[in-house]
């Protein structure tokens, strides 16, 4: 990838929703059992490879997500957020997210398409990149892939 102009650009906030702290005990035959220590760490070797830095948090609140996505502002070139539930309601995630000038990758474990009705929509979309579902593991070193490029592509436009 391209060489970044400054450390900020290359920093990438991970952040996660509510429950996702208890991935690895939680309903394991949708979500594996894999921790989300695990992810992260997955996350970050990824990252490195490609030359970024993964900054990750996990919240059940989604007022502190909002103001992690506020934080990123100037700070991080992008973002990667499974919000888990939140997803399918939290206009002010949304909302904080409109605000943020990078990419943002929308990232769940499962698919929620194929799952109950009322996980069909997300309030994320329509401010994300794209979305990686139901990829399960898989789905973090797709999301910093899908990031990099991203960010790749940025740097090839003329400033
Ligand atoms: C999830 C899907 C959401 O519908 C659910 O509420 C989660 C996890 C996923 O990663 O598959 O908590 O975001």
């Amino acid at each position: 990838m391209s060489a970044a102009p400054n450390d900020h650009d290359l920093r990438v906030l991970l952040l996660h929703g509510p429950n996702l702290n208890l991935l690895g005990e939680r309903e394991p035959e949708i979500y594996g059992t894999a921790t989300l220590d695990d992810h992260v760490a997955e996350a970050q070797r990824v990252a490195r490879a490609l030359g970024l830095d993964v900054e990750s948090h996990q919240s059940n609140h989604e007022g502190e997500l909002v103001e992690l996505i506020q934080g990123a502002r100037g700070r991080c070139a992008a973002i990667i957020i499974n919000p888990g539930a939140f997803t399918h309601y939290a206009w002010s995630i949304h909302d904080a997210l409109a605000a943020f000038t990078g990419p943002v990758v929308e990232l769940h474990l499962s698919n929620p398409n194929a799952r109950e009705p009322w996980r069909h929509t997300s309030v994320v979309a329509p401010v994300a990149a794209g979305t990686i579902a139901g990829f399960g593991a898989a789905g973090y070193e797709l999301a910093v892939t899908a990031v990099a490029r991203l960010l790749d592509a940025m740097d090839d436009q003329p400033r």
